[in-house]
């Protein structure tokens, strides 16, 4: 059998580094008790070790104070927390066509539920929104803008710090979805006006499944989605209004979040701006490639544009789930195909009937792995012209 090529890294990053499995054993021999539900020492070592993580997630994002980040159990989690708290009857919200079904789920549910007013904006070919648009769509209730900073089907990548700029101008509150940036891209919430940040743990910061959070801008005053024990102000029958607490109700996933404090660590020991250079050099290589190939069409930003470490295709007349089964059959390569939970970018892609399948490599990814991927579809699906 040929050696595993994982390009599935959108998903989930694979393999985690050793330092993040090592974290985790570590945790669960020698801190694995409650953060914040004891003073015994294996107790505060568990809050230690979130302190960290936390610290080092500000850091990350260049929030001031750490305590505005709270932990959760994913990105879909942390849009949830920030949609469902912020959003009432009567809102409009502006968000795009690229959004994730973490977002427009949540919308969606909202709009039939209690009455809200949303606008998906268009996006082009290349996955980019038109600024102007943008800024003719904000209504005298727009409450909120939402979008992702890179797309999970397109791999496009927007333009944060000038959306957040139009939407500070028209007063509304600003979500990003960074479940396909942070860790690869750099993320600076005061700078580019962002007041609500849902980022992944399990993807490009290379941390277990399980473990994500959520940056709260202290201006705000989120609703807490779930209630419950904090280990604070026991007495106090209403959730504490002091941060983290407010926002992570229950028992924590300690021992993930040790393995992601690893995995940040590991980010920033490779450095942001290494980590983008070197997946958007294996993308071009691996579209370069993929162009050759009769009846290919890939989404997104053209070669030589700025895009994420995703590549999707479709190939005229051919089945994507048929693509990747006989990739991981044949040729023991990971790739996910079908539709990426994300209906109007695929229908603003014109792949909604067909599905699409999609590519994504990781700070683990190497050359010799592109070079297989290639070999492989080329052997399957032919050559119209060299490469
Ligand atoms: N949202 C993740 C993806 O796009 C799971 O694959």
């Amino acid at each position: 059998m040929e050696q595993l090529v994982y390009l599935d890294h959108a998903a989930t990053s694979w393999p985690k580094p050793p330092e993040v499995t090592a974290a985790m054993i570590d945790a669960m021999q020698h801190s694995g008790a409650n953060a914040g539900r004891g003073n015994h020492a294996l107790a505060i070592g568990t809050g230690r070790v979130m302190v960290r993580a936390r610290g080092q997630l500000a850091e990350l994002f260049c929030a001031s104070n750490p305590q505005d980040i709270a932990f959760t159990h994913n990105t879909t989690m942390g849009l949830n927390m920030a949609i469902r708290g912020t959003l009432q009857a009567g809102d409009h919200v502006i968000s795009t066509m690229t959004e994730h079904n973490s977002v427009r789920r949540p919308l969606e549910y909202l709009r039939q539920s209690i009455g809200i007013d949303i606008d998906y904006l268009q996006v082009d070919s290349q996955g980019q929104l038109n600024l102007q648009q943008l800024k003719k769509s904000f209504k005298p209730n727009t409450k909120m803008v939402i979008c992702n900073h890179s797309s999970n089907l397109l791999g496009s990548i927007l333009p944060i710090g000038e959306i957040g700029d139009i939407v500070k101008s028209q007063g509304a509150v600003f979500l990003v979805d960074a479940a396909q940036s942070a860790g690869s891209l750099d993320i600076d919430v005061g700078k580019m006006n962002i007041d609500l940040l849902a980022f992944p743990g399990h993807k490009g910061l290379l941390g277990p499944q399980g473990t994500g959070g959520i940056y709260i801008s202290p201006a705000l005053d989120l609703e807490p989605l779930m209630l419950g024990g904090t280990g604070s102000q026991s007495e106090n029958s209403a959730q504490p209004a002091v941060r983290p607490d407010r926002y992570e109700a229950g028992t924590q996933n300690a021992v993930g979040i040790a393995g992601l404090l690893a995995g940040v660590r590991k980010i920033k020991s490779l450095g942001l701006s290494t980590i983008h250079e070197q997946e958007w050099q294996l993308t071009q290589k691996l579209m370069e490639g993929l162009s050759g190939i009769p009846g290919m069409r890939i989404l997104g930003p053209d070669i030589g544009a700025p895009r994420s470490g995703i590549v999707s295709f479709i190939i005229e007349g051919q089945d994507s789930a048929d693509i990747a089964y006989r990739l991981d059959r044949d040729y023991n390569i990971a790739v996910r195909a079908g539709m990426h939970c994300t209906p109007l970018a695929h229908q603003a892609a014109d792949t909604l009937k067909s599905g699409a399948v999609r590519a994504s490599v990781g700070p683990s990814t190497t050359n010799e792995e592109i070079t297989k991927m290639l070999d492989a579809m080329v052997e399957l699906y032919g050559r119209t012209r060299s490469r």
